[in-house]
C-alpha cells in the first residue's frame, strides 16, 4: 500500500457522517452523536477520531465545540486522548448487544467437518497468494487510468486476448477475442445465454450432474432433459428436437469418464443438422493424469459449440471469473444481455487474471496443482485397495474428485455413517436428474482436492473407515 495514503489516512482521522440534530445546540447534539456512533457500533473501538479543526469544518461548527464535546466524552469514558496520538474511541467502548445482529446458528459452512471431502473446490491453502499478488500489483500500476472507469461488458481485452492465447494452446479451442465474453463463472454465464433469450426451449442434460445448475435453469424458466449415460459418456444419439445440449466432455460430472470421440464428432453433427448447440462445460479440463490430453469439442465447430469455463477449481471459486467462446452469432445478443457496462466481474480481478497468464504463473500453479491432486488421487486408490477392495474406485484418469462404487443399497447408510463420523462426502443420487429413469447404482462422490494437504492423511483414514464391509461370500450348495 501506498506510505503516503496511510500516513495522511493517520493524520486525517476517521471520516465521520454526523447529523447534528435535537435540542441543546451543536455541542450537545454532537455528543449525542457520536455516542451514539461509538455504542451502535459504527466507531468501532480503537478508530482514531479526526482532530478539532477538520471534524469542526465538515460540520460547520467552531473548533471549541468539538473540543468540547470530545472533552465531554473521555471524561465519559466514550473515548480516550494521548498526547501525539489524538483522540480515539475507548478500548472498553463496547457497543449495544442488540444492535450487533449475531447470527443464533453458524451457517453450516462456517465450522466445517472434521474431514471435508465434498466435491466441488480445489485445495483453498493452495492458493497462489504470493504470485496473485505480484500479478494485482504489476496489473495495477500498468493500469491506464480509463481502467477505473466503467467496464467493458465484453471483458478487458488483455485478459480476451491472454485467454485467447492459453485455451487455443492447453484446451484446443479455437477463438478469438472478439468471441470471448468475460463472466463471473459458469453459473453466470447459463443465466446469460438463457436468461436473456439466446438460447430458447427445453435443454438436454446428461442425467447425473451438478443439481445447482439445474436449480438455476429452472429458475431462468429453462426445463431440462435427461440424457442417459454409459461409461462411454452421454448417450448422445438420443437427442432429439431440443435446441441445446449441456455437457461436460473433458469429464464426465461426476461420473467421470471422457466422452467417447465418436460421440463427440456425433453431437457436433446433430447440432448442424437441428440448427441447434453444443453447451461445453469446461469445469476442470485442465486436471489430466493418466490419459492423453483431450481437447475441447469446441475445436470441432465453433460455431455449434459454447465452450465455457472458470477459474474456479484451477485457482479458487472466490475469484468468480469465468469466460465463454461463443458462435459469432450470439456475441451481440449477450453483451446485451451483459448490459452497456461491466456489472459483474471485477475489471482489477480481470487484468491481474491477464497478467497472470501472460506471465506464465497460470501454468506453473495448474503444474504444480495437477502434481498435488495426482498424488492425492493415487494415495485413494491406493487407501483403497488396502482397506476396501472390494469399492471400485472410477473417474480417476482426470479432475478432482473420484466416485466410489458401493455395494448395492449401501449408499445412505454409509452416507451416515459418514456424517456420525465427521466426514462431508457426496452421494452418487443427489447428482441425479429427477425426470430420468437411468440409475447410476450406489456410490459416493469424493472431493479429493478439498482438503489442506496436511489433512488429507487423516481424511482419507476416516473415509475407509465408514466404507461398508465386504458382503460374506454366499455358501455354495454342500458338495459330497
Ligand atoms: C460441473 C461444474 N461445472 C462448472 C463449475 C464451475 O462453476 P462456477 O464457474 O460458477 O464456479 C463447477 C464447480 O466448480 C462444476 O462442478
Amino acid at each position: 500500500m501506498d506510505e503516503s495514503w496511510v500516513n495522511s489516512a493517520e493524520r486525517i482521522g476517521a471520516d465521520l457522517h454526523l447529523e447534528l440534530t435535537g435540542p441543546g445546540g451543536g455541542r450537545a447534539a454532537l455528543i449525542r452523536a457520536l455516542r451514539e456512533a461509538v455504542r451502535s457500533g459504527r466507531l468501532a473501538p480503537g478508530t482514531r477520531l479526526p482532530p478539532y479543526r477538520s471534524l469542526a469544518a465538515d460540520l460547520g461548527v467552531a473548533r471549541n465545540t468539538v473540543a468540547d464535546a470530545y472533552a465531554e466524552l473521555v471524561a465519559e469514558g466514550w473515548l480516550t486522548a494521548r498526547q501525539g496520538s489524538g483522540t480515539q474511541v475507548a478500548e472498553r467502548a463496547e457497543p449495544l448487544r442488540h444492535a450487533v445482529r449475531v447470527p443464533r446458528k453458524a451457517p453450516p459452512r462456517a465450522r466445517g467437518p472434521r474431514h471435508d471431502l465434498r466435491q466441488g473446490t480445489p485445495d483453498a491453502s493452495a492458493f497462489p497468494r504470493t504470485a496473485w499478488l505480484t500479478s494485482y500489483r504489476r496489473a495495477l500500476q500498468q493500469a491506464p487510468n480509463e481502467v477505473f472507469g466503467p467496464g467493458d461488458p465484453a471483458g478487458r481485452i488483455e485478459l480476451r486476448e491472454a485467454l485467447t492465447e492459453y485455451l487455443a494452446r492447453a484446451r484446443g479451442v479455437r477463438t478469438e477475442p472478439g468471441r470471448l465474453v468475460i463472466c463471473s463463472g459458469f453459473g453466470h454465464a447459463l443465466r446469460l445465454l438463457f436468461g436473456a433469450g439466446v438460447l430458447r426451449g427445453p435443454l438436454a442434460v446428461e442425467a447425473y450432474g451438478l443439481g445447482f445448475h439445474r436449480e438455476l435453469l429452472r429458475a431462468a424458466g429453462v426445463r431440462t432433459v435427461p440424457l442417459p449415460l454409459d461409461e462411454h459418456g452421454a448417450l448422445v444419439d438420443r437427442l432429439g428436437r431440443e435446441r441445446a445440449v449441456l455437457l461436460t466432455p473433458a469429464h464426465q460430472f461426476p461420473t467421470g469418464g471422457p466422452l467417447d470421440p465418436v460421440r463427440r464428432a456425433a453431437v457436433v453433427d446433430w447440432a448442424r443438422a437441428r440448427g441447434a448447440v453444443v453447451l461445453e462445460d469446461d469445469y476442470d479440463g485442465e486436471f489430466r493424469y493418466d490419459r492423453k490430453p483431450v481437447g475441447a469439442v469446441q475445436g470441432l465447430d465453433p460455431e455449434r459449440v459454447i465452450f465455457i469455463g472458470s477459474v474456479s477449481k484451477s485457482l479458487s471459486p472466490a475469484v468468480r471469473l469465468g469466460w465463454m467462446a461463443l458462435p459469432e452469432r450470439y456475441v451481440e445478443d449477450v453483451l446485451e444481455a451483459k448490459g452497456e457496462r461491466e456489472a459483474w466481474a471485477s475489471v482489477l480481478d480481470q487484468l491481474s487474471f491477464a497478467d497472470f497468464l501472460s506471465c506464465g504463473s497460470y501454468d506453473r500453479h495448474v503444474r504444480r496443482m495437477r502434481q498435488r491432486y495426482r498424488g492425492r488421487r493415487d494415495r485413494l486408490v491406493a487407501a483403497l485397495a488396502t482397506h476396501a477392495p472390494h469399492v471400485e474406485v472410477t473417474g480417476v484418469a482426470a479432475g478432482l474428485h473420484a466416485v466410489l462404487r458401493l455395494p448395492p443399497g449401501t449408499e445412505r447408510s454409509t452416507l451416515k455413517a459418514a456424517a456420525w463420523q465427521g466426514v462431508a462426502v457426496d452421494g452418487l443420487a443427489e447428482f441425479r436428474h429427477p425426470e430420468t429413469d437411468m440409475a447410476a447404482g450406489d456410490g459416493l462422490v469424493v472431493g479429493y482436492a478439498t482438503p489442506s494437504e496436511h489433512a488429507y492423511g487423516a481424511a482419507l483414514d476416516a473415509l475407509c473407515g465408514v466404507l461398508p464391509p465386504q458382503e460374506p461370500p454366499t455358501a455354495g450348495p454342500a458338495v459330497g
